[in-house]
């Protein structure tokens, strides 16, 4: 999704934006640009392609005063330099960049145009541009301006905003697309998430819907809709700008992979205290009263929630599953006293702020679960948890989803007045260890999947939600097709999918459904497929391909995602393609 960086002070705002615009490089674009405002004017620099290619491109030697920058991801218009942000209105009065999608853009640029304005670009951001311009050749004030054309933006947007000839404000509008401001010591911030300011500012505060404002070097500024001032909660984030970077390892997935065991005990810390679990009993009370647990994410956090569902069903409590995607727009719910968990690692995905709107809109309560404090979903529902899992950078969900997972067993060990799962995710944290341990005995396998062109996984009941994780892993950073099936399913018209050497990967963790799902194997053997199992030890058998070490099979997700991830990245490695940054995909996905 795109980024955004702006600043204002006295420090080296042009390699502030440049950097900035490279951590938050993450989240997946294919053009940026900054706009930097000097005495003499603001100078724009944009183009296609990578952050270092703008770095290259733009003067060291600028008199820098303040400054805005900019990462797309495409939504309106190709991935051209003429599309690239920032955006300056046809007077040149304002020079802005955007996050979001403005829904009435098409509506906006007619009235526009019929009013003599010309666009040089296909994107909804030139249109938001030229209405501020409009707003303010009318009303000759900039808030009055702004406040004109909040009122006529309808759809998603993080702005910020330079206006020429002003050396003193950067300007700012938010709604459903992420903004945080930050101060530091003689400068002021503003950007899409806290990371780019990690290093400058000290203290830092979301914007939220339909707020307003600006920043000057000493001063952080933010209206309300009504035009009241807003009285922001500044906060300092546990994190340093060290524990960011790659510490030595070659991708930040591997390094997130690698994790996992670190994730799960910090989990057990955070939630429990030797004796008791230390969830809000209001909180236990409200998901014990409820009459269906409603999850709803996307993704991986999709597949965590799958896991999550059994476990509430495990209690004998009535549970579902929804894309958010798909409940947004048929948001049908039939219990009278629902519980909705919202589960997202980035806690700004679109698709889910759409579905909070309406859970709230009803006055239904919420849970969300979510790795990002102060983030849009954590602050719209009525409970949150974290999963404490540390920033995780790469694209592709891996630490997230462990946290997701364990995070859920020991909720419902809470719900259920049950301490046992913690001694079992210290088991799982040994596990996990010990296939971290031997995770270079897996990429023989993984050379060989990335040589394929499609890559099945089967499994039965966690097993099965497991493959569909496992497969989304390979798919989003090997671009190579894949499908997670359940086990039982394939003789019902996939199976006309295998042919000789086809590989499929099946996942063994239950003695309930250990010899049905060998069956199935022996299906898709017998029509030449290359069978690779991923067995739990105590179920293994001679000629299994991989075993893991034993743990709850409530909890074994929590090993076999593992040796998912590794194959992974270990085939991804193979192929040579940008692991952390995989094409088309985002880290945040701000747009529906
Ligand atoms: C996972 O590897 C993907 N990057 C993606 O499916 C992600 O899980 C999904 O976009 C949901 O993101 P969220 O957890 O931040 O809401």
């Amino acid at each position: 999704m795109c980024g955004i960086v702006g600043g204002i002070g006295q420090f080296p705002i042009r390699d502030y934006l440049i950097n900035g615009l490279k951590t938050l490089d993450y989240r997946g674009y294919d053009s940026a640009g900054v706009a930097l405002a000097e005495p003499e004017g603001i100078r724009v620099f944009r183009m296609p392609g990578r952050v270092q290619a703008l770095d290259e491109a733009t003067p060291r030697d600028l008199h820098v005063v303040l400054g805005i920058g900019h990462t797309r991801w495409a939504t309106h218009g190709a991935p051209t330099a003429n599309n690239a942000h920032p955006h300056t209105s046809m007077n040149g009065e304002f020079v802005l960049v955007h996050n979001g999608v403005i829904d009435n853009f098409r509506h906006l640029k007619n009235k526009l145009e019929a009013e003599g304005y010309v666009f040089h670009s296909e994107t909804d951001t030139e249109v938001v541009a030229n209405l501020l311009e409009f707003h303010y050749n009318r009303l000759k004030n900039v808030k009055a301006a702004m406040l004109a054309m909040i009122e006529e933006l309808q759809g998603s947007y993080a702005l910020a905003i330079l206006k020429k000839g002003d050396l003193k404000h950067i300007y700012f509008a938010k709604n459903r697309s992420p903004l945080v401001v930050g101060h530091g010591e003689g400068k002021n911030l503003l950007a899409s998430d806290f990371l780019p300011m990690l290093k400058e500012g000290k203290d830092f505060a979301p914007i939220l819907d339909h707020q307003y404002g600006y920043i000057t070097e000493d001063t952080i500024k933010i209206f309300n809709e009504d035009g009241s001032v807003a009285n922001p909660k500044f906060t300092r984030p546990d994190l340093k700008i060290e524990d960011i970077g790659l510490q030595g390892y070659p991708h930040y997935m591997l390094k997130e992979i690698e994790e996992a065991p670190a994730v799960v005990r910090r989990l057990i810390d955070n939630y429990f205290d030797g004796n008791q679990f230390l969830f809000d009993p209001k909180l236990i009370n409200k998901l014990k009263a409820a009459d269906d647990i409603i999850f709803i994410a996307c993704g991986t956090s999709y597949h965590a929630c799958l896991i999550g569902r059994r476990y509430m069903e495990y209690l004998g409590k009535r549970s579902e599953v929804y894309i958010a995607s798909e409940w947004a727009y048929h948001p049908f719910v039939s219990a009278k006293n629902p519980m909705f968990v919202i589960v997202s690692q980035s806690g700004e995905t679109a698709d889910l702020i759409r579905c909070m709107e309406i859970i709230n809109s009803r006055g239904a309560v919420s849970l969300t679960i979510t790795n990002t404090k102060g983030s849009t979903l954590e602050r719209d529902a009525t409970y949150s948890l974290l999963l404490f899992a540390g920033v995780e950078i790469a694209v592709a969900s891996t630490k997230a989803y462990v946290a997701q997972v364990a995070l859920l067993s020991l909720l419902t060990g809470a719900m259920d007045d049950s301490t046992a799962v913690v001694s079992h995710l210290y088991d799982v944290i040994k596990a996990e260890n010990a296939v971290i341990a031997n995770s270079e005995s897996l990429k023989p396998t993984a050379k060989y999947l990335s040589g394929k062109k499609d890559v099945f996984f089967l499994g039965r009941g966690t097993d099965y939600d497991v493959a569909l994780e496992a497969s989304l892993k390979l798919k989003e950073i090997t671009y190579i097709h894949s499908e997670g099936l359940p086990g039982g399913e394939l003789k019902h018209g996939p199976i006309a999918l295998i042919e000789k050497d086809t590989p499929v990967i099946g996942f063994i963790s239950d003695p309930l459904t250990d010899l049905p799902i060998r069956s199935n194997f022996k299906e898709v053997e017998a029509r030449g497929a290359t069978v690779i199992t991923v067995v739990s030890k105590s179920l293994a058998k001679a000629g299994d391909s991989i075993t893991v070490p034993d743990v709850k099979e409530y909890l074994s997700p929590l090993v076999k995602v593992l040796v998912a991830q590794y194959l992974a990245y270990f085939a991804a490695l193979e192929l040579k393609v940008n692991i952390d940054k995989p094409r088309n995909l985002a880290k945040s996905v701000t747009v529906e």
